[in-house]
């Protein structure tokens, strides 16, 4: 039987993955507009600020039946899937039903064991099978860089390539997380000034994390932004990241826990150690200087906002849940609908919602509130 293999030889790609990331972005756009979604390293901060209000624009336009029936007409020819063969929820959950406000019928496949990868074909056929049968594939996989090489395989070997968004890649990246986590900023920070300018501490597991990973590339367009990361020593923020804020002039620091940061930090984004990946089974009591506690948020700025791509284990303490800062109930619904609002782009109805779209806000509604 043939066994599973990432690197299964496709003419090309080896010599393509060596390329620097600035030469190879072009192969994912069509005609400057965003076609596969695999880094945070494609936004820049016209598509952000243009994804955000369209973002706005959708979820006021779904708010009425009408709208939503309408909405839902958009893209009823159209057909997704949903490949999750690492667990998920909120992005699995969020991308689903982004798909089906937009009329999008869905498929989806979360265990290879039920496909027939058990029989041997190998997860890069098998994403080509998709292309013949759905418009889109969502793909949330185990292995970095495996959204990357299949995109690029169905770009150059497909005679039916469809556009791949990469909904969580091993602990490389997660550019959907980190559209979703600025919107959230964008939004708590309207009143004060936007994003420019603040301070966002970003605690735990810095090193597995893909989620502060691809957030962390997408500062580089909110200037005066400052970073504070602290983390385990074990689990300290990339070289790479590091080096990536630097050429950026993108302002760093680095700290082994939490507390210094507290009376500092505009937005604390905390993160769950992952330590489900530890040999030595070590005990969350050594993870203790990274959680947030009800006692934490008397030594908060009052106008802080708590944040967590969640799933959370003990990390952030229940009772802050109660919080007006905390944000991350709010955090994860925004998923759904940037979501919506990247396939609209990709799909080319952004600027039907945005014209014939306008007859459905005519409520006097707010843009938007949290
Ligand atoms: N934030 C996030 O990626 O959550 P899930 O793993 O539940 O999708």
């Amino acid at each position: 039987m043939q066994k599973y293999s990432f690197y299964q030889h496709f003419e090309g790609w080896e010599e393509f993955v060596k390329r620097p990331l600035g030469e190879r972005l072009p192969v994912f756009f069509r005609e400057g507009r965003i076609y596969d979604v695999l880094f945070s390293q494609q936004f820049d901060r016209p598509f952000l600020d243009s994804l955000y209000d369209l973002t706005n624009r959708i979820r006021r336009i779904a708010k009425a039946r009408e709208g939503a029936r309408w909405l839902h007409d958009l893209h009823g020819h159209r057909r997704a899937m949903l490949y999750f063969v690492q667990p998920s929820t909120r992005t699995f959950l969020s991308f689903l039903n982004a798909c089906h406000i937009l009329g999008f019928h869905t498929s989806e496949i979360r265990d290879p064991h039920t496909s027939s990868e058990i029989k041997g074909e190998s997860p890069e056929d098998s994403i080509r099978t998709f292309s013949s049968y759905v418009d889109l594939i969502v793909m949330r996989h185990p292995q970095e860089g495996f959204a990357e090489k299949t995109a690029w395989l169905l770009n150059v070997y497909s005679d039916r390539p469809v556009p791949l968004i990469n909904a969580g890649s091993g602990s490389d990246q997660h550019p959907t997380q980190a559209l979703l986590d600025v919107y959230t900023l964008q939004r708590s920070f309207e009143d004060r000034g936007g994003i420019e300018g603040k301070v966002i501490a970003l605690v735990g597991d810095l090193k597995r994390g893909r989620t502060v990973r691809s957030l962390s590339y997408l500062m580089k367009n909110y200037p005066g932004v400052k970073l504070l990361f602290a983390a385990p020593p074990a689990f300290q923020i990339g070289e790479d990241i590091k080096e990536f804020l630097s050429n950026q002039g993108v302002p760093f620091e680095e700290h082994t826990s939490l507390e210094p940061l507290l009376g500092r930090a505009d937005a604390i984004y905390m993160t769950r150690i992952q330590d489900e990946h530890d040999k030595d089974g070590k005990s969350e009591s050594q993870y203790e200087d990274f959680c947030l506690r009800k006692r934490d948020l008397a030594k908060m700025k009052p106008d802080a906002i708590v944040m967590h791509p969640l799933p959370r284990r003990g990390e952030i303490e229940v009772a802050v849940d109660r919080d007006p800062r905390a944000m991350y109930w709010r955090q994860e619904r925004n998923g759904m609908w940037i979501r919506a609002a990247l396939i609209s782009v990709i799909f080319g109805s952004d600027e039907e919602v945005r014209t014939e779209g306008e007859r459905y806000l005519s409520d006097g509604s707010p843009a938007y509130s949290l």
